[in-house]
């Protein structure tokens, strides 16, 4: 009769998944991220909190070229994990060989961060994640029809969407909602600036004397890129031209002070990012130094905070080389590497 009885219950379980049950797919567990203090508190929609299964699903589907027209690109394509999340090209192909015009920024702390894209166009990670898919140089489909369909047929994702969100409908606010949980996992806490901190190494004489040029008015890092997140989440023009080709942040805000403004982009695993700028045009980090220690060039909306302009900061090639040492503390090899981050189809 038992026998009998859980045959029974086990028709009466297939019978209600075929109806995509809620309960059939599992309740996602939820994830806390664990951050030092001097991070602010995460940007977490309350409409998206972070699940182990959610996470799972954004790993597949930033790392599958099926979210691209023609299956060829990924997320994954132009964010490489050994780079930070960023390129090492200077500019990235999308679908077609097709090319932008601005440097593929890392990802990394993204969960504290306000403001994506060079301009800050987009004020969430989920936002964010739509431009790619329907950008022309980027993943360049049409609509989401044909991006959820794809989804829909395919022999993994069913399953994937059913234990990330309860049910098995696949819809465009699960695809950039499981993206986002999985770039807010992209958390870089163990440099060895952070293991400093924590007191647990010793900087070497060269990378104090960095730290310092950094943290005071000398070489005067610290205002726009600040100890922690090494961005203040904010746009200057840090005088780099001139005259402007790409308008940067103007475009976002059409105030004619953000003319040439970009965001500062993070500083940390700097290391791994090469090249440099919102155009890639620097190759090193010698450049780069070089760049900030010529003082960079006038115009009217370059930042206040550019004090050095036409003067330059006055470096000896000893404090630039301690400068550039004090940045390579900022490399943090178990983010780079770090399996939960990995292409998950490998
Ligand atoms: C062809 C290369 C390419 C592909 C493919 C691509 N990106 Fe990007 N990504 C870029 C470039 C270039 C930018 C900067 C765009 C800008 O400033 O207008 C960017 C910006 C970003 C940012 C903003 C980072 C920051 O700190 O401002 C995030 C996050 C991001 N991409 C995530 C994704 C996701 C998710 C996908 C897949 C759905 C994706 N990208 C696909 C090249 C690419
Ligand atoms: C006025 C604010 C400001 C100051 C001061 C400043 N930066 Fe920047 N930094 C920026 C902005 C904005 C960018 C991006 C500019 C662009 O791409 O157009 C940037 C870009 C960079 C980059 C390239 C990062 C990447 O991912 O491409 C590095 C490296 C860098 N800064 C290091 C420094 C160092 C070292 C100092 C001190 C000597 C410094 N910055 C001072 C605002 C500033």
């Amino acid at each position: 009769m038992d026998r009998y009885l859980s045959v029974i219950i086990i028709i009466i379980f297939f019978h209600s998944c075929d109806k995509y049950e809620p309960d059939c797919c599992g309740t996602p567990k939820p994830i806390n991220l664990s951050y030092p203090t001097s991070f602010p508190t995460p940007y977490n929609p309350l409409d998206n909190p972070i699940t182990e299964e959610g996470v799972n699903l954004g790993r597949h589907l930033f790392y599958d070229p099926i979210l691209s027209s023609d299956n060829t690109i990924s997320c994954a394509s132009c964010h490489k994990q050994e780079y930070a999340f960023g390129d090492n090209t200077q500019y990235s192909f999308g679908v077609n060989q097709s090319i932008g015009d601005r440097n593929a920024p890392t990802i990394i702390n993204a969960a504290f961060q306000s403001h994506f894209d060079w301009d800050g166009k987009n004020i969430s990670l989920e936002d964010q994640a739509q431009r790619p898919i329907f950008n022309d140089i980027e993943l360049h489909n049409n609509n989401w029809s044909e991006v959820i369909h794809r989804l829909q047929v395919s022999s993994i994702y069913p399953d994937l969407f059913c234990e990330a969100f309860g049910d098995e409908l696949i819809d465009s606010i699960k695809v950039l909602n499981a993206i986002a949980q999985f770039e807010r996992t992209l958390v870089s806490v163990d440099s060895k600036f952070d293991q400093w901190l924590r007191g647990e190494v010793a900087f070497t004489e060269s990378e104090i004397d960095g730290f310092n040029i950094y943290s005071t008015e000398r070489g005067d890092c610290f205002h726009c890129h600040p100890i922690g997140l090494f961005t203040d989440n904010s746009f200057h023009n840090n005088g780099l031209d001139a005259e402007f080709i790409d308008l940067g942040r103007y475009n976002v805000t059409s105030n004619p002070l953000d003319q040439g403004a970009f965001k500062s982009p993070t500083l940390r695993n700097i290391e791994y990012s090469a090249p440099y700028m919102h155009d890639g045009r620097f190759g090193t980090l010698d450049e780069v130094i070089d760049f900030y220690n010529f003082g960079g060039y006038d115009s009217p909306t370059v930042d206040p905070l550019m004090k050095y302009i036409g003067v330059g900061l006055l470096l000896t090639s000893q404090e630039k080389m301690n400068l550039k040492a004090f940045l390579l503390t900022l490399s943090d090899e178990s983010f780079i590497n770090n399996e939960n981050f990995t292409n998950p189809f490998n």
